[in-house]
């Protein structure tokens, strides 16, 4: 298995061109299922679950082609997803299990075509990820549903009929599988307590341009008029504002500045007021730029994550890594996945000091961090690991590192053209040959 070698202690400078986000990504690739026209995406980020998502279409019968974006064009890939000839309506275990966003595929299968039987897709490190919600949605647009042998079986032989649906929790997922669904639905949907998550716009700016009637995209209350048919169109993924966060903590942490570059402000606000709060400094350099730079980092910031436009969870790993060399005393309550603190045993292998009480993390900031071998559980967890590296004294080794390339887009390569002492160690390679590194 792969690993990351950090040689830490270094400010990082430069520019960080942010890729498109890997949760828009997903349900904008599942909304292709919709129509027999073609679908294209722009700035779609090269990610493992990209490739996933991409294997799970073409299992059912979508064709895809992926084309690098031209030289002078942002980074990224163009995908074409074409869905006329869908042959397969089951969405096997073997290949949900890999992913959980995998059951995005279930509302636009019911909507076009009236049946899908989707593998549920189990709990994953960070949570039981049940998907109760999802059920809820296609029984309140009509559908039968059956639970069985591990799969979630939907039928509309008449197709789907408009109805209200009001979600108990809000779900990002749920929301996303019930506005595709309600798209081809006969009638008016309207979904109370939906997630207003910017990646909720971006899939709903993709419908639009189909075809379909949606209001209050980004609110909690969306409303959907069904037609009968949706067509392609193109579109562009949304930037991902989790990995700007992330990027603007590895500024922070290493007393260095980055300029991150193709970042929409509306959509930042929330993740970079809170790492005001605790010692960065942003400036807005353009319409789509910003630039982080660190002061120092404070303490006392008692933090809950929340749905948007709360703090998000994703970022929730990142935040802490850095709280872990503050000056005082902070906590974080995470409120919306009950698994979500794996990375606190290896930031405290590296030094930090960290206490999980009644749920909540209580980080006591220490002068530094000391570079160890650590163990990357899960996405975001893994890349706190790294932003630890960063800042650590001497050399960390992140094992397990396929939980990064899920969600990070060329992060290694990203990192050291801003200074970064960091490279991946290949387990194909018997004899690693360290480049020499001050
Ligand atoms: C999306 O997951 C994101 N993934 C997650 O990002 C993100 O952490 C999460 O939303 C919250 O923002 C994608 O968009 C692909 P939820 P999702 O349904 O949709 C409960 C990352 O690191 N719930 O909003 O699966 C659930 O247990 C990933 O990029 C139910 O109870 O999350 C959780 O407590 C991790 N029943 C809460 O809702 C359901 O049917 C929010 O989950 C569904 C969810």
């Amino acid at each position: 298995m792969d690993k990351i070698i950090i040689r830490g202690g270094r400010p990082l400078y430069g520019d960080v061109r942010i890729s498109g986000a890997k949760n828009a990504a997903l349900p904008l690739m599942a909304a292709s299922l919709l129509t027999k026209g073609t679908v294209v995406l722009n700035n779609v980020p090269q990610l493992s679950d990209v490739v996933t998502m991409s294997h799970l279409l073409m299992n059912h019968g979508v064709k895809l082609s992926l084309c690098g974006m031209d030289e002078n064009a942002r980074s990224g890939h163009r995908l074409f997803l074409n869905a006329s000839n869908i042959g397969n309506f089951e969405a096997p275990y073997e290949m949900v299990k890999k992913m959980r966003a995998s059951v995005l595929v279930l509302g636009p299968l019911v909507a076009r075509f009236g049946f899908a039987r989707v593998s549920m897709p189990g709990g994953c490190a960070i949570g039981a990820r049940p998907v109760d919600l999802h059920v809820q949605a296609m029984r309140d647009l009509g559908a039968e549903v059956d639970l069985h042998d591990g799969y979630i079986e939907v039928s509309a032989r008449n197709g789907l009929r408009g109805g209200e649906i009001t979600f108990p929790v809000i779900s990002v997922g749920a929301t996303e599988n019930a506005i595709m669904a309600a798209t081809l639905a006969s009638g008016k949907t309207v979904i109370h307590n939906a997630a207003k998550e910017p990646e909720i716009i971006d899939l709903c700016k993709l419908l639009s341009a189909m075809g379909a009637k949606i209001q209050g995209a980004g609110s909690s209350k969306i409303e959907i008029e069904g037609v009968s048919e949706l067509y392609g169109a193109t579109h562009t993924v949304i930037f991902d504002r989790i990995e700007a966060g992330t990027y603007a903590v590895a500024a922070i942490i290493t007393g260095g500045e980055l300029v991150l570059k193709d970042i929409d402000h509306r959509f930042f606000e929330n993740i970079s007021d809170a790492i005001s709060e605790v010692g960065g400094k942003f400036s807005k350099i353009s319409n789509n730029s910003v630039k982080v730079s660190s002061t120092d980092i404070r303490s006392k910031i008692d933090l809950t994550t929340s749905a948007y436009p709360g703090f998000p969870t994703d970022m929730q790993a990142q935040l802490m890594a850095l709280l872990s060399v503050s000056s005082g005393l902070s906590t974080i309550t995470e409120s919306i996945f009950e698994n979500r603190f794996m990375h606190v045993p290896e930031l405290n292998r590296m030094g930090a000091d960290i206490k999980i009480k009644n749920g909540i993390a209580n980080i006591q900031g220490v002068p530094h961090l000391s570079g160890a071998e650590v163990m990357a559980t899960d996405l975001r967890a893994s890349v706190s690991l790294v932003l630890a590296g960063l800042a650590a004294k001497g050399e960390t080794v992140v094992n397990r590192v396929y939980h990064l390339d899920r969600g990070y887009e060329k992060l290694e390569e990203k990192l050291s053209k801003c200074g970064a002492m960091i490279f991946r160690s290949s387990s194909v390679i018997n004899i690693v040959e360290k480049p020499h590194i001050e």
